[in-house]
């Protein structure tokens, strides 16, 4: 495709159209990423829930399939501080679902899988050159990324807000994402806390434009032609997508979260801290619901979902979704479900032929 009017995305990441998908910790998979590639997008692997060793499998597996830039992604979150009496107060507040359902309140509860981005994902990368490395909760310490930036790789991480596009841009990064509220999954915040006064995608794209001289991806509600059009108009070089490829069958989905993303509307999510204890937008169930969303009580980032666990492991098998996570951004509903690939061309066609 060549008639897209802003070409910096494309000649940095060396893609055909300005569609990037979302990295999505657990729920994308290698054959979701390379169909996006194959189709002219850029493909996305997220490494924020395995080990060093999965990430390596899943590169393997993704350049077995093709042989366009992949976009590899990292949660770079500082490891929580210890904090017991919070820690007995999320239990506290989660005893009367564990008693309901049987389990022991005080059991022992495995430790979160969350590693931020360190030297062993430094290994992989330097071993296996992923094109793009992508950041989310800021950037790491200067030593790792420089030695990132040393392999080659454009590195490029999410901004909520201007100033946070601004720290970015001075760190160094080829390009921005400027995550909007509306988005699915974590909010990228990293020099704010205050989820109350993030910007949505309309308003904080052509801030970010006129704040950075980097290229700028627009991220947040956007699953439709007439999304991607609206964001090049706002100035975005691109956009990046999430939500809407949860509905492609390359993607990694559990029923009961399947079940809701097919019937959510646009006010049925909220931003929420209960599963993880980092504001991430997802449909509004059940733990949300009672004990949230935003929950004082909840443990800093993962440790939260350490005692959500048992909950889930509890319910899920009978195909509820009450105590699991239904990442979701707002536009849900315009998404279509069909492979990835046939999603990509779509997109770019219809809006082409939008852009006249
Ligand atoms: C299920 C899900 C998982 C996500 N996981 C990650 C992740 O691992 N790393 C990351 O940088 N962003 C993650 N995100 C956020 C996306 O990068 C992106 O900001 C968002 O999907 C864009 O909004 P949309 O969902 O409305 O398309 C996730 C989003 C969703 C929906």
């Amino acid at each position: 495709m060549s008639d897209w009017p802003d070409r910096r995305i494309l000649e940095l990441f060396g893609i055909e159209n300005p569609i990037l998908l979302a990295p999505m910790a657990g729920f994308g998979t290698p054959a979701l990423a390379s169909a996006v590639a194959e189709a002219g997008g850029l493909g996305a692997l997220a490494s924020a829930t395995i080990t060093p060793e999965q990430a390596r499998a899943d590169i393997a597996a993704y350049r077995a399939l093709t042989a366009k830039p992949l976009n590899l992604n990292f949660f770079c979150h500082r490891p929580p501080q210890p904090d017991p009496a919070r820690d007995a107060a999320w239990r506290a507040r989660l005893a009367p679902y564990y008693r309901d359902l049987g389990l022991d309140p005080d059991m022992p509860l495995s430790a979160s899988s969350r590693e931020p981005f360190n030297d062993a994902f430094l290994a992989v990368v330097e071993a296996l050159r992923p094109e793009i490395v992508s950041f989310h909760f800021g950037l790491p310490a200067r030593r790792l990324l420089d030695r990132v930036r040393a392999t080659g790789a454009k590195v490029i991480s999410s901004a909520t807000t201007v100033a946070e596009a601004r720290f970015l841009e001075a760190e160094g990064c080829d390009a921005i994402i400027a995550q909007g509220a509306e988005a699915g999954g974590h909010r990228g915040m990293f020099l704010t806390e205050d989820v109350a006064s993030q910007v949505g995608t309309f308003a904080l794209v052509p801030q970010v434009v006129d704040a950075v001289g980097v290229p700028v991806i627009a991220a947040g509600g956007i699953a439709d032609a007439r999304g991607v059009v609206a964001a090049l108009a706002l100035g975005a070089s691109a956009v990046q997508i999430g939500t809407a490829f949860l509905f492609a069958p390359e993607a990694k989905v559990a029923p009961p979260h399947r079940r809701a993303l097919d019937r959510t509307a646009a006010d049925e999510t909220a931003i929420t801290n209960v599963f993880t204890g980092r504001p991430a937008r997802g449909v509004v169930n059940r733990l949300m619901r009672d004990v949230g969303p935003l929950s004082a009580d909840a443990p800093a980032f993962p440790l939260a979902g350490g005692a959500v666990a048992p909950l889930r492991a509890a319910t899920e098998p009978q195909g509820s979704g009450d105590f699991m996570p239904l990442w979701s951004g707002q536009a849900a509903r315009l998404a279509r479900p069909m492979p990835a690939g046939d999603l990509v061309r779509m997109l770019a066609a219809e809006a082409v032929a939008r852009l006249g």
